[in-house]
């Protein structure tokens, strides 16, 4: 399988530029030599740009964890894809479940923010996923694709090179209930099958879609080794840098064993 696997850990509001330091000077050498996979920090804003020079010489990836749509002007307390890459992001979250519950982002704007991210060369990661209600009804499916559609709205396969796709059930994110594997096999299938009809079949099977919510140490492997999980979003276990090098090292050995 060429889709290369992105381990991404996404610290919410967590941790201030020492803390960010301290992480990053315990668990730089501990992934040092994990070639075979992408490891990606997502810390807060106010991080930034002191982790982006304190990772030069890694080959650890940075990312911010949500944008504004417009590149600038008066939008006070928001952040711009320019901001964000002159910081030395290479990736950024559009859409992730707490910015769409807790902030009101809705499918047209994490769309916004999507382009905004492609026209600031930033990768965008969207995030998508059905609450616990919307699972017991049997709207997974349903949920999935309005977010697919309107997510993507409008753009053509080319973009898809650099889109990555998150799938975070709402339900599993921080609440210690991890997706079955059956579940995330099903539901990330159930996305790469959409973008092979959106798209093409060979556009759906280079686009790397990955697991989040509850991901730890003792379950990354087994989702890392489900045919269509091309690697994980991790909230709570990746402000540990012991932690967190786990998650990658289980990432690593499912690179080698294939
Ligand atoms: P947890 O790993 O803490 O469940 O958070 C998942 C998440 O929201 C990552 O974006």
């Amino acid at each position: 399988m060429s889709r290369r696997r992105l381990i991404a850990g996404n610290w919410k509001m967590n941790k201030t530029p020492q803390e960010t330091a301290a992480f990053v000077e315990d668990f730089a050498p501990r992934v040092a030599s994990f070639f075979e996979i992408e490891v990606l920090l997502i810390p807060p804003y106010t991080s930034l740009e002191p982790a982006s020079r304190q990772l030069v010489g890694t080959s650890i990836a940075l990312g911010a964890q949500d944008l504004h749509s417009e590149p600038s002007g008066a939008y006070t307390g928001a952040i711009s894809a320019q901001m964000l890459a002159a910081c030395g992001c290479r990736y950024v979250l559009v859409g992730h479940s707490e910015r769409r519950h807790v902030f009101g982002d809705d499918d047209a704007t994490v769309r916004r923010k999507l382009g905004s991210a492609l026209d600031g060369r930033l990768l965008p990661i969207l995030c998508i996923g059905e609450t616990i209600d919307e699972r017991r009804g049997g709207a997974t499916p349903e949920i999935l694709t309005r977010q697919l559609t309107v997510g993507l709205d409008g753009l053509d396969a080319g973009a898809m090179k650099s889109i990555v796709v998150a799938y975070e059930p709402v339900w599993a994110i921080g609440t210690g209930e991890t997706a079955t594997p059956e579940q995330a096999q099903e539901a990330i299938a159930g996305i790469r099958a959409w973008l092979s009809g959106r798209f093409d079949e060979p556009t759906a099977g280079r686009a790397r879609i990955l697991y989040g919510g509850s991901v730890k140490p003792g379950n990354a492997a087994e989702l890392m080794r489900l045919p269509d999980v091309d690697g994980v979003l991790v909230g709570g276990a990746s402000l540990d840098p012991e932690a967190f090098a786990a998650i990658a090292q289980a990432g690593r050995s499912v690179v080698e064993s294939e």
